[in-house]
């Protein structure tokens, strides 16, 4: 694989592991706040990043590249309320989205379109993601302005279930 494309997949490795992070520490947040439905969707999108992560690990090693991982930088562990926490959600995707997007003009660049097959399968999950959290936060936003209706959301929120993803 062209070495510059491979760079930029290692990095993404890191940014859908530092993902998992981020989500982890939201994940803590809504556990003091003893909202289990609310932790049980950070525990879902955990589990996401995790497997993002993975298929660029397994498909660096298909393609004959190198996986080196780098040091996973510090989430921020503190948030107001859970609308706040939502909108750094929707934030965080729109920037993978946008790195996504880089990789694969890095992949259309060096011409190596087994690449950009592979990685528009991200950029479809991408659509979804950003999607599903947009609708959490809307319903956050505009419903959601009392302690029973935050209550209701939470019990819905529990229902969210891991799908192991089929990448690429
Ligand atoms: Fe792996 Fe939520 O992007």
């Amino acid at each position: 694989m062209n070495e510059k494309l491979e760079k930029a997949i290692n990095d993404q490795i890191n940014a859908e592991l530092y993902s998992e992070y981020f989500y982890m520490a939201m994940y803590a947040y809504f556990d003091r706040m003893n909202l289990q439905g609310f932790k049980n969707w950070m525990n879902v999108q955990m589990q996401e990043e995790h497997a993002h992560a993975m298929g660029m690990f397994n498909y660096i090693h298909e393609r004959g590249g190198k996986v080196i991982l780098d040091k996973i930088e510090q989430p921020k562990s503190d948030w107001s309320n859970p609308v706040e926490v939502f909108e750094d959600v929707l934030k965080h995707e729109k920037y993978v989205t946008s790195r996504i997007n880089d990789l694969l003009d890095i992949a259309e660049e060096v011409n190596d379109r087994a690449a950009v097959s592979f990685l528009d399968w991200y950029l479809k999950e991408q659509v979804e993601e950003e999607s599903n959290v947009s609708n959490v936060l809307k319903t956050l936003r505009m419903v959601c302005d009392d302690k029973h209706c935050l209550y209701m959301m939470d019990k819905d929120l529990a229902s969210r279930t891991f799908n192991p993803p089929v990448i690429g």
